[in-house]
């Protein structure tokens, strides 16, 4: 007894300890997910996860959640009709399970990176409606299947409405009319009834319309009793745009209706060169934007759609525009990386 007395005053006593701090401030982005009782993820980039080990070891130390960049997406699992190949997401939740980090599954239904054989096949009147409903079951039954009791949450439908607000005109809406969401919702749900089932859009942070849209939406399928766990907000931000001040009560209205929260794809991208003025910016949309999700009681996770500048989408798709995640190229904490561990314990959690 005495010697356990003993050990917890050195312990108290030793420098740098947290309590020596007094200030708790967490080591890494998984002790501040721990001591806010949330969830703090990363999009994750498969070649660099398998060819760069310092790669490996950041997202494996800060992070609890991933969710599969491109792995797990249409083009990836079946290139060609009938044929799978899995290797890449399988080498994701493998490294997950590893290291102890819930899998976001993404995405099964949405208009991009389809299968060229679907799509031609599709305009050339050779797969026909019927055949397209089935080939869709097949999809998502397949996959959730194979990684049932693996995946925390699949983004089930992505990206199924335009900032005014009416459905987008996706080859699913075109040819399955808008009952496609319902049923690739039972279908997931069917093939994995443990599996957290998402809705996940972009811009529904502050586009009004969408809001409004997406949010009749999310009661529709309620009142049809179709299995919809969540809404994941993906969080595409720039510091040219302001911050969407209204996000914790989007949030709010959507955890009203019973549902999950998560922030799925947050980065924030800025017009180059990279200034301190500018990632002084960039610091404060990261902060707010786990300060809103953590006053969001229903908000479960916060998710970076990647965390180093050396790996990013932002550079292919916005010309002259780049440097959105929390670490450099290098790997070095940004100021953001440094003010989100500088929140410390902020959710009563
Ligand atoms: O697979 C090909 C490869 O064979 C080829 O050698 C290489 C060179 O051109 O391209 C590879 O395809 C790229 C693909 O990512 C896989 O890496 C495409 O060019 C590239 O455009 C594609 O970009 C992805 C984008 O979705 C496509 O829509 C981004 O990496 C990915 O971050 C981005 O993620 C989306 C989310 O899924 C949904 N929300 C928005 C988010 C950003 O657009």
């Amino acid at each position: 007894m005495r010697a356990l007395a003993l050990a917890l005053v050195l312990l108290l006593a030793l420098p740098g300890t947290a309590y020596a701090q007094g200030g708790h401030d967490p080591r890494d982005l998984r002790d501040l997910a721990r001591k806010n009782g949330i969830r703090i993820g990363s999009a994750v980039d498969v070649a660099a996860l398998r060819a760069e080990p310092d790669y490996r070891a950041a997202l494996n130390r800060e992070f609890d959640h991933v969710t599969a960049e491109n792995a797990m997406k249409w083009e990836s699992v079946e290139p060609e009709r009938g044929v799978h190949t899995w290797d890449d997401a399988d080498a994701v939740v493998r490294n997950a399970r590893r290291h102890g980090q819930k899998v976001r599954g993404h995405t099964l239904v949405w208009h991009n990176q389809l299968p060229a054989w679907l799509t031609a096949g599709v305009e050339d009147g050779s797969i026909g409606a019927a055949e397209l409903r089935e080939i869709l079951r097949e999809h998502v039954t397949a996959q959730v299947r194979r990684y049932r009791g693996q995946i925390r949450a699949w983004d089930v439908v992505n990206e199924a409405f335009e900032d005014d607000g009416t459905m987008r005109q996706s080859i699913w809406l075109k040819h399955l009319g808008p009952g496609y969401i319902a049923d690739a919702f039972r279908w997931a749900h069917r093939a994995d009834p443990h599996a957290r089932l998402y809705l996940n859009d972009y811009n529904l942070e502050w586009s009004v319309p969408k809001i409004e849209a997406t949010l009749a939406l999310v009661k529709e399928l309620k009142a049809q009793r179709v299995p919809i766990h969540g809404m994941g907000f993906q969080g595409h931000l720039g510091i040219q745009y302001g911050y969407p001040g209204d996000w914790a009560n989007v949030m709010g209205r959507f955890a009203e209706l019973g549902l999950e929260i998560a922030i799925t794809e947050l980065d924030v991208r800025m017009e180059l060169p990279v200034t301190a003025e500018k990632l002084a910016t960039q610091a404060e949309y990261y902060t707010r934007a786990l300060t809103d999700c953590l006053s969001v009681r229903a908000c479960e996770e916060v998710t970076v759609w990647g965390f180093t500048d050396r790996h990013s989408w932002v550079p292919e798709w916005f010309d002259g525009e780049g440097a959105p995640c929390l670490m450099d190229e290098s790997l070095a904490g940004k100021p953001a990386y440094d003010a989100l561990l500088a929140l410390g314990k902020v959710s009563g959690r």
